[in-house]
């Protein structure tokens, strides 16, 4: 049988390098959708689009091909067959991220790409709504959480060390208007699923948490 793991949560809460390691783990692909959404919105911005404009967003998704392969680095995405991997972590790219994905057209285009992924071989598939509408017979399905405060600092961490010097306030911020918008946008907002198992990292170091979510894939498969 396919093996699906879906795994949802809010941002910063470690889900991609979380969700990177229990693949490799359990040695399938790891399937990041919040990058799809990231690419989509990087090619609106580079276009200078308004984003607020949910036809020209629509219109844009449907014109414009979002792929992804993977390599020895894991997942790479593509818009137009240019790869974008490494321009869409930046925060303007977050934001624009987070707006095209209230868009119901939108994301039904990105549901469909993501459920063709993941019925063509063992995958881990992590964003916001894969244990809701994506996945919803996943194998193990996963609710990764933790403190507003504590997914600020560890985002504020990372983009330091990156060299990109925001305060800790401004992650705050940033952490909490994403939030805002993810969890009480009219489509398919960010909610845990009823039959997923929460995992709250925000006590736990990040092998814990791999650990943990291990532990519920394990009692999903053998239990
Ligand atoms: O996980 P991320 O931060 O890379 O996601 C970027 C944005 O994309 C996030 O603000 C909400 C949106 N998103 C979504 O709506 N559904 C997904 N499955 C993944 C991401």
């Amino acid at each position: 049988m396919r093996l699906n793991i879906a795994i949802d949560g809010p941002v910063g809460a470690g889900k991609s390098s979380v969700a990177d390691a229990v693949a490799r783990r359990l040695g399938i692909l790891h399937l990041d959708t919040g990058a799809m959404y990231r690419a989509l919105g990087l090619a609106a911005l580079e276009r200078g689009m308004n984003l607020q404009d949910e036809k020209a967003m629509v219109e844009l998704c449907g014109s414009l091909p979002v792929s992804v392969t993977y390599g020895e680095d894991g997942q790479h995405t593509f818009v137009e067959g240019k790869d974008v991997t490494g321009l869409i972590r930046t925060n303007e790219v977050s934001m624009a991220a987070s707006t095209v994905s209230r868009y119901a057209d939108v994301r039904r285009a990105m549901v469909a790409l993501q459920q063709k992924l993941a019925a063509e071989t063992d995958m881990l598939v992590d964003g916001r709504d894969i244990c809701t509408t994506v996945l919803p017979d996943a194998t193990a399905k996963i609710y990764l959480t933790a403190s507003a405060e504590e997914r600020a600092k560890r985002r504020w961490k990372e983009m330091n060390e990156k060299g990109m010097p925001d305060t800790y306030e401004k992650v705050l911020e940033d952490v909490r208007r994403r939030d805002e918008q993810d969890m009480n946008r009219e489509v398919e907002p960010l909610r845990q699923a009823e039959d997923a198992e929460l995992v709250d990292s925000t006590n736990l170091t990040f092998d814990e948490t791999v650990e943990a979510i291990l532990k519920i894939v394990e009692a999903k498969t053998h239990g």
